[in-house]
């Protein structure tokens, strides 16, 4: 469904004139309904692959097609979730989720019935009218996230959404994403945090350090609840590490 081929992305860097490359050949594709993760060390383009997929930047080489058309821009059928939840801040968390439902020609009635739907999904239902100043972080995220599902995109694209987080608070979302989107929605999620991949994840890519290429790509074959597996996820983990440890010497795997 979401095809990534032979991806480049060379950043021109202006202060020292040089050629900066964050992505080398990255090939992979996912399928509907599949959540993948990807981990890496900082700086190893995940950001980058995230704005290419989004549209937000084009690659310098190479090729990333959803349903089989090239992307070459922002579209409403790939929905973005960053680290800190971009909300309109004199719009109420209902208005910020109705936002783009009536920019997509919603009626205003139907958009206001659709973003309620939304936050209640969200647990939110109380704060339907509250400020985003008036809300917690992980709330916002809530909104941020109840925002970009309302517009019931074909891909959703999360950058570490719940990177700013506390841990209780990162763990109730990370039950609720898993709860709203395993085996519904198509999402590649970003994150540092390995137990939070294996806790989420259906396939978990991992980066090498700039530039990022893909150094592992395994299929985690936890029971859900993965929670209620907590020796299987610590086995997963030291894996995972592992990995990233070892190969971040540069011996890249054969
Ligand atoms: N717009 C840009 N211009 C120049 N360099 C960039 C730009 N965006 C990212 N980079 C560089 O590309 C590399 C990868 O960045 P990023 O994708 O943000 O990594 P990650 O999200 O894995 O931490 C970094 O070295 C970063 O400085
Ligand atoms: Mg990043």
């Amino acid at each position: 469904m979401l095809s990534i081929v032979n991806i480049e992305k060379t950043f021109q860097n202006r202060q020292e004139q040089k050629l900066l490359q964050a992505l080398k050949d990255i090939s992979f594709t996912m399928a509907a309904g599949e959540f993948t993760s990807v981990v890496g060390p900082s700086g190893s383009g995940k950001t980058t692959l995230i704005n290419l997929i989004a549209g937000f930047q084009r690659p310098t080489r190479g090729a990333i097609r959803l349903q089989g058309r090239l992307i070459q821009g922002p579209g409403p059928d790939r929905g973005v979730v960053f680290q800190e939840a971009a909300l309109f801040p004199w719009l109420t968390a209902r208005e910020n989720i109705a936002f783009g439902l009536l920019n997509l020609g919603c009626k205003n009635a139907e958009g206001r019935r659709r973003a309620l739907h939304y936050l209640s999904l969200m647990g939110l239902e109380d704060y339907a009218n509250s400020y985003p100043h008036e809300l917690s972080g992980g709330m916002k995220q809530r909104v941020a996230l109840a925002r970009v599902l309302a517009l019931n995109p074909r891909v959703l694209l999360l950058d570490e959404p719940f990177g700013s987080l506390d841990s209780q608070t990162r763990c109730e979302l990370q039950d609720l994403i898993t709860s709203i989107c395993w085996r519904q929605k198509t999402v590649l999620f970003i994150t540092h945090d390995v137990e939070e991949a294996i806790i989420l994840s259906d396939r978990i890519l991992v980066f090498s350090p700039r530039p990022g290429q893909i150094i592992g790509d395994f299929q985690v074959n936890i029971p859900r609840p993965r929670r209620n597996h907590p020796g299987a996820v610590q086995a997963w983990e030291n894996k995972l590490q592992n990995h990233l440890g070892s190969n971040s010497q540069g011996q890249l795997p054969v």
